[in-house]
Order: C-alpha cells, then sequence, then structure tokens
C-alpha cells in the first residue's frame, strides 16, 4: 500500500466499506476515506459499458448494506434531477469531468418546488456526496468515469420534473452486472 494512502484497488475499497457498513457509513469518515482511496483505471475497465445515447450503470458489488457502481457518462449525457431519499450516495469523478447539481424542496401548497443549492464541476478524484436531490451530467466531451456508493442500495427513485415541480417514481436498472451486460 502507498504511504499515506488508506487503501489501494477495489478489493480493499469494498473490504473497507464492508467495515463501514457495521457502523452504518459514518458520514465523516466515509468521505474521508473515499478522499484517499487510490483504484487503478485498469481495475474499472471491466465494468466499462458505454451507451452513446445514454449513461450506463454498471454494478460492482452489492449487499444489502451499500453497492458500488460504475457510472459511465458518454459526452453530452446526464442523469435526470432525482433523489436519493435517505439513502447516503457518494460519487467520485474517476477520469473525465462531471457536473453535479444539488437541489432541495421547498414546501409550497400542497406540493413543492426545487431550489437548486449548489453546482460544482469536478475532475478526476472530486468527491461528491452524500447527495441527496442532484442532477450530474458531463457537459464536456470526452467519456466521463465516476464511482457510486450507495448505502443503502435502492431500486426506485424520485425523478424530478424540475420545470414543472413534480416528481414520478422510477425503477432502477443496471446495464452490466459484475463485468456482464445486461
Ligand atoms: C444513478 O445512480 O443512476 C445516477 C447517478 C447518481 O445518482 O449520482
Amino acid at each position: 500500500m502507498t504511504p499515506g494512502v488508506e487503501c489501494a484497488g477495489l478489493h480493499a475499497l469494498i473490504d473497507r466499506l464492508n467495515r463501514f457498513a457495521e457502523s452504518r457509513f459514518p458520514v465523516r469518515e466515509v468521505h474521508a476515506f473515499l478522499q484517499t482511496a487510490r483504484i487503478p483505471l485498469s481495475e474499472l475497465q471491466p465494468y466499462i459499458f458505454i451507451a452513446p445515447d445514454h449513461y450506463t450503470r454498471n454494478l460492482i458489488y452489492k449487499c444489502p448494506e451499500f453497492e458500488l457502481l460504475l457510472v459511465v457518462w458518454p459526452p453530452g449525457q446526464g442523469s435526470p434531477v432525482h433523489g436519493h431519499e435517505g439513502e447516503k450516495c457518494w460519487a467520485r469523478v474517476e477520469q473525465g469531468r462531471l457536473r453535479f447539481t444539488n437541489f432541495r424542496e421547498i414546501p409550497e401548497g400542497d406540493g413543492f418546488r426545487l431550489q437548486k443549492t449548489s453546482e460544482k464541476i469536478g475532475d478526476a478524484g472530486h468527491l461528491d456526496g452524500p447527495a441527496d436531490i442532484h442532477g450530474v451530467d458531463n457537459l464536456f466531451d470526452t467519456l466521463a468515469l465516476s464511482l457510486h456508493v450507495y448505502s443503502h442500495p435502492y431500486d426506485a427513485c424520485d425523478i424530478y420534473d424540475v420545470e414543472a415541480n413534480i416528481k414520478t417514481r422510477k425503477r432502477m436498472h443496471y446495464d452490466s452486472r459484475f463485468g456482464i451486460p445486461e
């Protein structure tokens, strides 16, 4: 292991995340750990599945407490604004650049309106989270990769129409699992 680096490689990362699961992913510690963990791009290679017209969600590891995904963002592709609804979600840029836009719901009448709270562009190494309501997009002309830790894993989430201030429930899917396309 490189001196001063908490862990190097996917196996060590998953090992450490399993230990964090025992203490329910304490936010400060997990955040500090994810800032220092080093994952060689060669280890992510088996999970890179590219679809030109959407971002892909590629499952690396899953247990009841958390899942680890590699998300692959072609130029110009992004996620809809969506909620994490109590889940702790961290995303770290591994390659390229991504924009992370955060929102919050402001109660209004019988419904709500969405208020943008922050926007950040992150290069490789940038760590975002834990996120609540956000959208992620690749505004740039190179492929971007991000590693996502979700605790707990969810299989459906709220998707927001930012203009109309409405949300709908959507089931999540994977584009590949453990290196095998769906
Ligand atoms: C996703 O998981 O589908 C989008 C990425 C994210 O939530 O950060």
